[in-house]
């Protein structure tokens, strides 16, 4: 199975979800529509809640509910990107100009509340306690982690385990729950469940790992978002950590003065080191050893369409160019 037909495979659903979250963004305060419209209309892939539907499907479960929390977890993570592009200071996303650009800091802060607080309110009309505790819990992790993040923002040595708790926090965390709440749908045992968990763990961990080489060497076209952009902001990814690592003395006194003063003469030297120590090779290769892992999560489910859906989107996280 290849991804376009994971998504065609979930069409319908997925165009459930999609009318779900156009219901629930309503507000006679027109500004909260108009910036959820441009954003969630200028695209995205809507991976988290085609996990939902694939695990959900997995564990058996075909109920209505699937679709508000499959909008929840869309939500949280759109809220996520309004808030990180906002602290990122990111001009570009999904190809158009990002919230923060248009409207300004403020109303994307706010707008971003909304969305959190709108997630709230489904979670506890649609879900049951169980959901309710992952999403708030996870919710909870996300901020932790960008907090982190911004904490440890220029900060040159930054170890390759703090870069993965960062990751594990403000990223896999809300992909792992997609995940379990499609197992807490189907009733699936606890050890399912903690199966799906770990799956999902792997799998956002890898995508974000992606993610970060893609910031490097994408095309901005495809990607949607302005490449070199984690440098810019001093913000230490995997590909750039492995490098400091592996350099010499004077190439990492160069970095290190490069990012600490903010210079961008420096990075496209600073981009040629990462070449020439192979970082980005560095992180894909680890991002191929979460899949390899997140895969063997799946294997003590029976074989099933839904399986194979989902050993298919684990592929496609690291071959992803968008
Ligand atoms: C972007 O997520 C934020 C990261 C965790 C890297 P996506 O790449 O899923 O963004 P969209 O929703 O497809 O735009
Ligand atoms: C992921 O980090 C952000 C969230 C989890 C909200 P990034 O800062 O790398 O995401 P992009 O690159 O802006 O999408
Ligand atoms: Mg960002
Ligand atoms: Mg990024």
């Amino acid at each position: 199975m290849q991804i376009q037909d994971v998504f065609r495979h979930y069409g319908n659903d997925l165009k459930q979800v999609e009318e779900h979250m156009e219901m629930y963004l309503g507000s006679e305060v027109r500004l909260i529509p108009e910036i959820i419209h441009h954003l969630i209309g200028s695209g995205g892939k809507r991976f988290r809640p085609l996990l939902l539907l694939a695990t959900a499907d997995l564990c058996g479960y075909r109920g209505e509910r699937r679709y508000p929390l499959a909008a929840v977890i869309e939500f949280i993570h759109t809220a996520s990107l309004l808030h990180d592009d906002v602290i990122d200071r990111a001009e570009t996303r999904r190809g158009k100009p990002a919230a923060n650009h248009l409207w300004g800091n403020a109303a994307s802060v706010l707008v971003g509340d909304f969305l959190y607080s709108k997630s709230f309110k489904l979670m506890t009309d649609h879900g049951n306690p169980a959901i309710l505790k992952l999403l708030s819990t996870t919710t909870n992790t996300m901020s932790e982690g960008e907090v982190f993040q911004l904490m440890k923002a220029g900060d040159v040595n930054l170890t390759e385990k703090e870069y993965l708790l960062i990751v594990e926090k403000k990223t896999s965390i809300l992909i792992s729950a997609a995940c379990a709440v499609g197992g807490i749908l189907g009733n699936a045992p606890d050890n399912r469940i903690e199966a799906l968990t770990r799956f999902g763990m792997r799998l956002g961990t890898a995508f974000q790992i992606t993610d970060d080489t893609l910031d490097y060497v994408a095309r901005e076209e495809e990607f949607g978002k302005a490449i070199g952009q984690d440098l810019k902001e001093g913000k230490l990814t995997l590909p750039l950590i492995r490098t400091m690592k592996k350099c010499n003395p004077e190439e990492r006194a160069f970095i290190r003065k490069g990012i600490e003063e903010k210079n961008e003469e420096a990075t496209a030297e600073i981009m040629a080191l990462i070449g020439r120590y192979g970082g980005i090779d560095y992180a894909l290769a680890k991002a191929k050893a979460c899949i390899d892992e997140a895969r063997g999560f799946l294997a003590g489910f029976e074989d099933s369409e839904a399986r194979t859906a989902l050993s298919s989107i684990a592929d496609y996280i690291i071959e992803r160019r968008l």
